[in-house]
């Protein structure tokens, strides 16, 4: 398959932050919508499911990158932290839209639903889950984490399972939209799973190996 032009090595740090700004207009022009009236129905609600999806989605892009370079060629390790700490201010925003606009910061009720709702619950661990790998998404705890660093944000599989079930479970009827992501999760889920037999022999050291003489890309440029 022809590589893509590869975009030169001075502007890699600018893209990295064009797709920050790129990646935060959804939930700008949401909210730009919900607060001159423009979101339909229930603004609260459509804001909260905006900022839901866009997380799923930011989540799935993540996971995206390294089959993307396994199996076309296509190397974004570069974006990788970016787009996984989007999906992660996706979820805190989507969080925090759901305790002060819609529950009203009403401490009580919040934790019932959280106990008592199965996909709130589910949300909820997804988003804790999701904390300890924003917090070291840095060069700085690559380099303090070693190996234990790609261990750790193999969690991100996880999370991705959790959000695409927190979609599944808070609709009425589980129509084509939460299917596509199910699928897409399960994918990429799938794909994680079989890569070291597709991979052979390539790679015999436990990802992340290496990282102790600070060598910070080949972590990142290691699975997930
Ligand atoms: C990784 C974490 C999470 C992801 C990926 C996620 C994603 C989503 C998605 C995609 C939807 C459905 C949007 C739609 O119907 O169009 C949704 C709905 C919702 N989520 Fe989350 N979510 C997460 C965590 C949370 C957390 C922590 C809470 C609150 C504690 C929460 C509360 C809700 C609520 C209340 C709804 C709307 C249900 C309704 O229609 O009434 N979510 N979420």
């Amino acid at each position: 398959m022809a590589a893509l032009p590869a975009l030169p090595r001075k502007y890699h740090a600018a893209s990295i932050w064009l797709l920050y700004a790129a990646g935060l207009l959804p939930a700008a022009y949401g909210f730009w919508l919900g607060a001159t009236g423009r979101l339909p129905g229930n603004p609260v609600k459509e804001f909260e499911h905006l900022l839901g999806l866009w997380a799923l989605r930011f989540l799935i892009a993540t996971l995206s990158i390294t089959p993307l370079r396994d199996l076309l060629g296509i190397n974004w390790i570069r974006y990788r932290r970016a787009l996984g700490l989007l999906a992660f201010w996706y979820v805190l925003m989507h969080f925090t839209t759901y305790m002060v606009l819609d529950q009203y910061l009403n401490f009580p009720a919040i934790l019932a639903d959280i106990a008592k709702r199965p996909f709130i619950t589910i949300g909820m661990a997804a988003f804790l889950m999701l904390i300890p790998l924003a917090l070291t998404s840095n060069n700085w705890s690559i380099r303090r984490l070693g190996p234990r660093w790609v261990k750790l944000h193999r969690l991100v599989y996880v999370i991705a399972a959790a959000g695409a079930l927190h979609f599944a479970m808070s609709v009425k009827v589980v129509g084509l939209e939460p299917w596509t992501y199910i699928v897409l999760v399960a994918l990429l889920l799938g794909y994680r799973l079989i890569r070291p037999t597709l991979r052979g022999g390539k790679r015999r050291k436990p990802e992340g190996a290496g990282l102790r003489g600070g060598q910070v890309r080949s972590a990142q440029a290691g699975s997930p």
